[in-house]
């Protein structure tokens, strides 16, 4: 799969994917990940990429040309199956979405700053708009970068335990069940017995009870979620 983020501030998205799970899926081959400049599509020799809104008002838009031209340029390489715009009045990601996404094979991800982008780029190119929680950042980058993160992980041969993506929270509308390992005593507190057992039916029942208990008591909404 191949992720391109066009944005204005690359610097920071040097980082995330350099380590861990996100370095060994780009060294596998497995997620290409590619960090577009906007500036380079800039208007003039000012790197100017955003102007004064029109009806004024604080703030900067990121003005169509850059964003247009920038899109229509790596567009040539082959159309991108979603081009999303991050951006908190988008629809709230959630483990669906990741896991949506992880199946497509090219994907753009366009970050905002300022007062956000031209809605005529949002009318023309976008394709999904996405919010990663209800608070505003300074800018998208770190919204993709989390995007990139969630979905990374769930294309197949990225993480080494197959069925481990799968048991993560969220997977079927529940939490997580709590999870222990060495010593089996810590501070006067014991492992569930359960787990010591050897007995996976045993364990594979205690989990789901635990995961069920868990979201009882601290998401209750996702019981009733599709
Ligand atoms: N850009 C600024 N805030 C954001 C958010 N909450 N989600 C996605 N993109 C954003």
């Amino acid at each position: 799969m191949t992720i391109e983020i066009l944005c204005a501030v690359p610097e920071l998205l040097a980082s995330p994917f350099e380590h861990s799970i996100m370095k060994r899926a780009q060294e596998r081959g497995l997620l290409n990940i590619k960090t577009h400049n906007l500036r380079k599509w800039a208007i003039n020799k000012h790197a100017q990429i955003d102007d004064y809104q029109y009806g004024g008002g604080a703030g900067m838009v990121m003005m169509c040309e850059p964003l247009a031209n920038a899109i229509d340029e790596l567009q040539l390489e082959g159309k991108f199956d979603e081009i999303i715009f991050v951006t908190p009045d988008g629809k709230r990601f959630e483990q669906k979405e990741a896991n949506t996404l992880s199946l497509k094979n090219r994907v753009l991800i366009i970050c905002g700053h300022y007062k956000g982008i031209d809605q005529r780029i949002r009318d023309l190119y976008v394709t999904q708009e996405i919010s990663i929680g209800d608070y505003v950042l300074s800018g998208g980058e770190l919204a993709a970068a989390v995007i990139i993160d969630a979905v990374g992980r769930l294309i197949p041969g990225v993480i080494n335990d197959e069925t481990s993506a799968l048991t993560d929270s969220f997977q079927d509308n529940l939490l997580a069940p709590p999870v222990y390992s060495r010593p089996a005593e810590f501070r006067g507190l014991a492992v569930p017995p359960v787990l010591l057992t050897g007995d996976p039916k045993k364990v594979d029942a205690w989990r789901q009870d635990q995961a069920l208990q868990r979201t009882k008591d601290r998401r209750p909404d996702l019981l009733t979620r599709e």
